[in-house]
């Protein structure tokens, strides 16, 4: 029987480089938890081809921007482990075993595999691959081939870590008490919505803040950010409620003063709102600057952010490797 010590194991889809939805969402959390628990960041490149299997080089690109947007929002490779899922052949074998372990209607009436079948249906058209709708079970064998026991992620993963929780307590009934049953913890902020206002920041989107955007690339983006449609005139009073400006100036100005300032004034229809994007344009650029300087710094660096990779996979690798030998030899695998 294993001790139980909790291991964070979380990740991310390299399909994409990570953008401001991500850092409130999940990436503060991350830096957080990685002082308190032994934690691992997985970058999921065999799950992102899941959904990109026509497109490997976009998934091979991402890998190193994933790495290196964790490493700049803090991630501490001193402290936490960044790992690559493809060099761990041990998340393949462990899916196979996990796969006769769920059905495939089970499987279908996964609300985040629904919902995301049905936003895919360019990619799948009527009938979705074998390899989609079984991520899940992969993301099981993620999660235990290193023993995870706490998974931080957004609410759109319950379903997932839910899943895991089931393929673990039927393995145990069938095979005897091997793995952990690990549990899902939320990231502490809510979703972010885009600069259009949409509920979801995305990059499928085109209304997401990178954490590399540069100075133009963000003030583009802010100017033609969606504010009170009401307000025509530059002094007609504004809602701040419905201006996707004061949304954001809500996350990214730190003083109390400034703020409540911007609203009475937008109210009053005393500040004008190309005045109010230029404020938040400024905030915005000063919250990111470190974290831009931090990612130049790995851009600059590409063989120091390859070998945090290495390594990491290195370690995560050997726990991964010695935990397979218990479950195989529960599974009267041990030859
Ligand atoms: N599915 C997760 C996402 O899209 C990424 C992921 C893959 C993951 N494996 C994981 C998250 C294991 C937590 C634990 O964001």
């Amino acid at each position: 029987m294993l001790e139980k010590k909790d291991r964070i194991v979380t990740g991310d889809r390299p399909t994409g480089r990570l953008h401001i939805g991500h850092y409130f969402g999940s990436l503060q959390n991350r830096v957080k938890l990685q002082n308190e628990y032994e934690t691992f960041i997985l970058v999921a490149d065999v799950q992102a081809l899941t959904d990109n299997f026509n497109n490997p080089e976009k998934v091979q690109k991402n890998v190193k921007e994933i790495v290196m947007d964790n490493l700049a929002v803090g991630v501490d490779p001193n402290k936490a482990t960044i790992y690559l899922q493809s060099m761990i052949p041990e998340v393949a074998e462990l899916t196979v075993f996990y796969s006769n372990l769920v059905t495939v209607s089970r499987l279908q009436r996964n609300p985040t595999v629904k919902t995301e079948i049905a936003q895919k249906k360019e990619l799948f058209g009527e009938s979705v691959t074998y390899g989609f709708l079984g991520y899940p079970v992969s993301q099981a064998a993620d999660i235990t081939a290193l023993n995870g026991t706490i998974v931080p992620v957004g609410e759109d993963q319950l379903p997932l870590i839910e899943q895991c929780r089931e393929i673990v307590r039927k393995f145990n009934s069938i095979y005897g008490q091997t793995l952990l049953e690990p549990k899902a913890i939320l990231s502490n902020a809510k979703r972010i919505k885009g600069l259009d206002g949409n509920e979801k920041m995305g990059k499928s989107l085109g209304n997401a803040i990178y954490l590399s955007d540069t100075d133009e690339e963000i003030t583009k983006k802010v100017m033609s950010a969606v504010t009170d449609p009401g307000r025509i005139k530059k002094d007609d009073p504004g809602n701040p409620n419905i201006c996707m400006v004061s949304y954001y100036h809500k996350l990214f100005t730190k003083s109390n003063e400034e703020l409540e300032e911007i609203m009475k004034e937008c109210r009053a229809g005393t500040r004008g709102c190309v005045a109010c994007k230029k404020q938040l344009i400024k905030n915005i650029i000063n919250e990111l600057e470190p974290i831009r300087e931090k990612r130049r710094y790995y851009e600059e660096r590409p063989e120091l952010v390859k070998e945090i990779l290495m390594e990491g996979t290195k370690h995560a690798r050997k726990i991964a490797k010695e935990n397979m030998l218990r479950i195989k030899e529960a599974m009267k695998l041990n030859y």
